[in-house]
């Protein structure tokens, strides 16, 4: 009996590692980007944004700081900052935009 279910199970874990929800997104990352954080951050390195200031770093700025890596982008996407709106974004989309930021390291 178990053998015979050897082949399903070996199936539905192919299924399961190839399931899209599981890998990040950048484009779905640069989507969120450029609609929700455009307004205050220079997301694509192009024209600035209104809003924009020194204080608020561009994204590709973000990205190069040595201190930025996908762990240091969740944890800062998932707690509340004072200056800065809090989106509620799922851990899904957190790691698309974490993934977004870093794509643009230079
Ligand atoms: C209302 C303006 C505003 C919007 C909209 C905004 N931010 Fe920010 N963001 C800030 C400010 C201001 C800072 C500076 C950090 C601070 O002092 O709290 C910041 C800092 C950051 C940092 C940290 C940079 C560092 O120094 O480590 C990241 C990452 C970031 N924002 C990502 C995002 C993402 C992703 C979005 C969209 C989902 C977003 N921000 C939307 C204002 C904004």
């Amino acid at each position: 009996m178990t053998q015979r279910l050897a082949p399903l199970l070996l199936c539905l874990v192919a299924l399961i590692a190839a399931s899209p929800s599981l890998a990040q997104d950048r484009a779905n990352g640069e989507l969120i980007a450029k609609t929700w954080c455009a307004g205050c951050h220079n997301v694509d390195g192009a024209s600035p944004q209104f809003g924009q200031t020194d204080a608020i770093p561009s994204f590709s700025a973000v990205a190069g700081m040595p201190s930025t890596t996908a762990t240091s982008l969740r944890v800062f996407l998932s707690t509340p900052h004072a200056r800065m709106p809090d989106y509620n974004l799922t851990q899904t989309e957190i790691a698309d935009v974490a993934e977004y930021i870093l794509s643009l390291k230079k």
